[in-house]
């Protein structure tokens, strides 16, 4: 496989990095993971547009301009040969210096990209997955897609070592979002979910959801609801760029409506299919 770099595409093996790289130090820097179906990158500009700005959150520099960088993973996409279901992977640091916790004198970023294969959860998206409560200790700029992930890998931890597929992340009792999903409950046909305010990340199939339920005037609500809300709610489901609408069945022991998919949940899956194929 090949893999983008700021120098241009290089083979897999080619691309290593000093053991002093600010992203592997510090977690200095942002990423975006881009579906792609097919072959065909899924909403490659909104994924790109969100790049720049989460960079521009914490002051680094995307080594390409937003068009140049857009043709190289095209390039990129072309050079893997790509015809299957995958992700691709970006990633954008400060750079390789000498450790230092203030910010390298030089502008000399670094960036990755590459391309996995991973095939849809169909399983998952038709039958739903059980998640787990989990409190959000993560800082206060969730909206930055920032390399720091530990908590994030935390939870998800946690949520597997309980049998669950997603950690349903909460402040004070209040939902936020999964620890790399968005969360949204059905109640009464209405939709829903946390406000993109700095505490989540604004996903991308979140954006879609929202335009979905504008479209087959389904009620979205963009208003937080508390853990209590999940025992009367008659849907959930999680949203991400890997798990596309993926319905939660059950939190905890907490069985959500009938434990079975729920109709609100299948139309904006059935919209999903629709816009991505
Ligand atoms: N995660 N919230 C968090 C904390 C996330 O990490 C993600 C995505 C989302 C959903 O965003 P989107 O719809 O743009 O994928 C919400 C990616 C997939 C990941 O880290 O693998």
């Amino acid at each position: 496989p090949h893999v983008l770099t700021e120098r241009g595409i290089f083979r897999y093996e080619q691309v290593t990095y000093p053991m002093e790289e600010r992203g592997l130090q510090f977690g200095d820097g942002v990423y975006e993971v881009v579906r792609l179906y097919s072959g065909a990158y899924v909403w490659l500009q909104e994924h790109l547009d969100r790049l720049y700005r989460s960079a521009a959150a914490i002051r680094l520099s995307v080594p390409f301009a937003p068009e140049e960088l857009s043709e190289r993973l095209e390039q990129l996409r072309r050079m893997n040969d790509v015809r299957e279901d995958a992700i691709l992977y970006l990633q954008v640091t400060r750079g390789s210096f000498p450790r230092s916790h203030t910010f390298p004198t030089e502008n000399r970023p670094n960036l990755y990209a590459y391309i996995q294969p991973m095939a849809r959860k169909t399983d998952e998206i038709a039958h739903g997955v059980h998640a787990t409560l989990t409190k959000d200790v993560r800082w206060e700029y969730c909206y930055i897609k920032s390399l720091n992930l530990l908590p994030n890998v935390l939870a998800k931890q946690e949520a597997a070592e309980r049998g669950a597929f997603e950690a349903i992340l909460h402040r004070d009792g209040i939902v936020t979002e999964g620890s790399s999903s968005n969360i949204f409950l059905v109640k009464d046909e209405t939709v829903y979910t946390h406000p993109a305010t700095e505490r989540i990340l604004n996903g991308i199939v979140r954006t879609r959801v929202k335009q979905f339920c504008g479209e087959l005037g389904i009620p979205f609500i963009e208003e937080a609801f508390s853990v209590h809300d999940l025992a009367r709610a008659d849907e959930l489901f999680l949203t991400s760029t890997t798990s596309a609408i993926t319905p939660i069945v059950q939190v905890d022991d907490i069985t959500i409506g009938d434990g079975r998919p729920g109709a609100v949940t299948k139309s904006l899956q059935a919209a999903y299919q629709k816009a991505t194929q």
